[in-house]
């Protein structure tokens, strides 16, 4: 391929990646296989590689968090993983049953179990242990994502001795409890992450994610239905479910032996009436005939078994029609546009509002206002709209364009090469902007002045008391007493919002509070993009002062535990800011806290120019205070063992591979009690 050649296959995977990972996060609709994405994905990659004067640092190889470049390996299912035949129609169930009863021409009966919308996924025991899970993948290969699948509390790793085989595998589905998933997305969009779009494509997304750190925060569950293996055990399903609960599998209290396809409707109309109360997203019932050797008798078709079916529930539909679209700025700037429907009942609520998600979506539906449209309300909690009814548009509408300025503060709108998203890059002018900001740093978690609140953070904006943080400190009694704003409430009511005497009291009292907020905490109420919880304690823990955080150079903040690029180059971004910088300095001459309290590593230059690579868990440090202490007395540390290396500090269940390296290159590996006595 010559240069020219690669270039233009560069572009059009780039284009093509870039739409499959929308279809993917914001449609929910992916229309190609994860294999196919990869196979992509890895094309892109290895141009870029070959020519990396056309590696741009938008492309989707190099999106951390988005859809990861994958590198695990792609293993072999031992018994190929089958779908299910599946249907709508109670017409073709009863087809299947009557097949069912032909072939046999004996009595049986089925299990019905739920069919959980999540990932499947494959669990390989050998002497009780588990020593692999395997995705789906194509139903012949799937990829081993084991260190993932072992963070997940539901899946036992050892079995209690018991009467198992010695090996057998264990088929079941990977899922995200719909409370989690609420939490988990929440918390994404005050970290200014994009959210995901329902629980199934979060626990995809979650088991591809190269770090296991990260998926053990997202709350993953799983069920299991299906056991394995060349010895027997057990002679109907329904004992083979009973033996995996026995065993210290999860399997699902819902479900039910039938005698008959009328039981077995009985079974889809309860849970069908009572799908509203679980706390996991289901799409269909699945029935399974019970006894194993008419399994056997049965059979399998190439693509999936003859004696088993799933029935799917169809989504909750309501037509109605777009009245109007807004467009929603938010704390990041990132504008979503939203859809304003004709009031329509659907699912046990009325529906008013729709999301649009962003440009991309809205274009590809080509909605206009006026239109007729099908909304669905399916494990996502913001109704979608699905389709658009051409057949029955007024002649005459032009396509929705997408806005090109902020609709609140006017700024021309920008999009980063390979997002969805447009933003308002007025960060420290446009109103939602300032006032979301504010809104994060009073939040509980971060400088809990929470007294304050959404209506009065609106009305000291509106009066100009205040356009970011550092100006909540200089807020007065006589300021905010007798301040008053009367607005319109969601149920129509009026609200009248005031600041009287014992209010003013608690807000001056809330703001002095929290300048005893630790660093920790401060950093995360700055609402540096990426920079949530977690994220803000691992830097204070290892920079221990903002002046070090801001000094920080980018390949020195990614050495830090869990700091990628992303996050690296959005502080570099914020620090960049001179409003940024001189907020800091105003809320520090204030009195909040920029630096961590308490003992203080000490500080040399015994290690003065020396290079470490810390590997391993320590018992007298966390990693990060090792680091700290490294660089506290004049080291360096950096991630990977090469020639320059000096030290490597090896702590339990160093990496193999740094070992080797180290080894291999005659690099000295020190205890933590040697690193210890040397900065003593
Ligand atoms: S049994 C050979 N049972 O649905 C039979 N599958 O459409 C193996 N699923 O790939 C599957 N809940 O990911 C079975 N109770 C259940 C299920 C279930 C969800 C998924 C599974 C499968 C897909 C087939």
């Amino acid at each position: 391929m010559d240069k020219q050649q690669a270039r233009e296959r560069i572009r059009q995977l780039s284009e093509e990646l870039s739409d499959h990972n929308y279809r993917y996060y914001q449609l929910a609709d992916p229309v190609i296989s994860d294999y196919e994405f990869d196979r992509l994905m890895n094309e892109l990659g290895a141009l870029e590689k070959e020519f990396p004067e056309f590696l741009s640092p938008n492309s989707p190889t190099q999106r951390v968090g988005g859809w990861v470049t994958r590198e695990f390996v792609s293993v072999a299912h031992q018994y190929p993983m089958l779908s299910l035949d599946n249907t709508y129609s109670e017409g073709e169930l009863r087809d299947f049953d009557n097949r069912v009863s032909k072939l046999l021409n004996e009595p049986y009966e089925y299990v019905c179990e739920l069919k959980i919308d999540g990932v499947s996924i494959s669990l390989i025991y050998r002497n009780g242990e588990l020593a692999q899970a395997i995705t789906r993948g194509d139903g012949v290969r799937g990829d081993d994502v084991t260190m993932n699948v072992k963070t997940i509390h539901s899946v036992p790793l050892k079995l209690a001795p018991g009467d198992y085989p010695a090996n057998f595998e264990v088929r079941g589905e990977i899922f995200m409890p719909l409370s989690g998933f609420r939490r988990m997305n929440s918390q994404r969009e005050e970290e200014g992450e994009q959210q995901f779009a329902n629980p199934r494509n979060a626990t995809a997304g979650t088991l591809k994610t190269q770090d296991s750190a990260e998926v053990a925060r997202r709350p993953l569950d799983i069920f299991v239905y299906y056991l394995l293996g060349d010895e027997p055990v057990g002679n109907t399903h329904f004992e083979r479910l009973n033996l995996l609960r026995k065993w210290g599998f999860k399997v699902s209290d819902i479900k039910a032996k039938c005698k008959s396809i009328d039981e077995v409707f009985q079974f889809i109309n309860d849970i069908g009436a009572n799908r509203s109360q679980l706390n996991f997203d289901i799409d269909g019932v699945v029935l399974k005939v019970n006894s194993i050797s008419q399994q056997e008798k049965l059979g399998f078709t190439s693509k999936s078994p003859r004696w088993a079916i799933a029935y799917k529930f169809k989504a909750e539909e309501a037509r109605t029609r777009l009245l109007s679209i807004d467009y929603q700025v938010g704390r990041t700037g990132a504008v979503t546009p939203v859809a304003n429907l004709e009031p329509v009942f659907l699912s046990g609520s009325t529906v008013k509002r729709a999301t649009l998600h962003n440009a991309d979506v809205m274009a590809a539906l080509d909605i206009r206002v006026g239109d007729e449209v099908l909304i669905e309300k399916g494990g996502d909690i913001i109704p979608k709209i699905t389709q658009v009814d051409y057949s029955v548009r007024k002649p005459g509408t032009s396509p929705e364009g997408f806005i090109t300025h902020c609709p609140e503060c006017g700024t021309a709108l920008k999009r980063n090469e390979g997002e969805a998203a447009w933003y308002c890059p007025n960060e420290t002018g446009c109103p939602p902007q300032i006032k979301g900001k504010l809104l994060h740093f009073i939040a509980r978690k971060a400088m809990n002045i929470e007294s304050l609140g959404e209506g009065r953070i609106e009305v000291l904006y509106d009066n100009g008391l205040v356009k970011d943080a550092a100006d909540l400190y200089d807020l007065t009694y006589d300021k905010l007493f007798g301040l008053e704003k009367v607005i319109a409430g969601e149920d129509g009511k009026e609200k009248r919002i005031s600041f009287r005497e014992k209010t003013v009291q608690n807000i001056l009292a809330a703001i002095e509070n929290s300048k005893s907020v630790p660093f920790e905490r401060v950093l995360f109420a700055l609402g540096i993009r990426f920079v949530g919880e977690t994220v803000a304690k691992k830097l204070a823990r290892h920079y221990r002062s903002i002046e070090r955080l801001a000094a920080a150079t980018q390949e020195e903040l990614v050495t830090v535990d869990e700091i990628g690029e992303k996050i690296a180059g959005s502080i570099l971004g914020f620090f960049a800011e001179s409003g940024n910088r001189k907020m800091i300095e105003r809320l520090k001459a204030m009195g909040v806290q920029f630096e961590m309290s308490g003992e203080k590593v000490s500080e040399s230059n015994l290690l003065g120019g020396k290079n470490f690579v810390v590997s391993g868990v320590f018992s007298s440090y966390s990693r990060d205070e090792l680091k700290a202490a490294i660089e506290a007395n004049g080291g360096k540390v950096t991630g990977s063992v090469s020639s320059k290396t000096d030290f490597v500090v090896a702590g339990d269940n160093m990496g193999p591979e740094k070992r080797r390296k180290a080894e291999e290159l005659g690099i000295r590996i020190i205890s933590e009690d040697e690193f210890t006595a040397m900065i003593s």
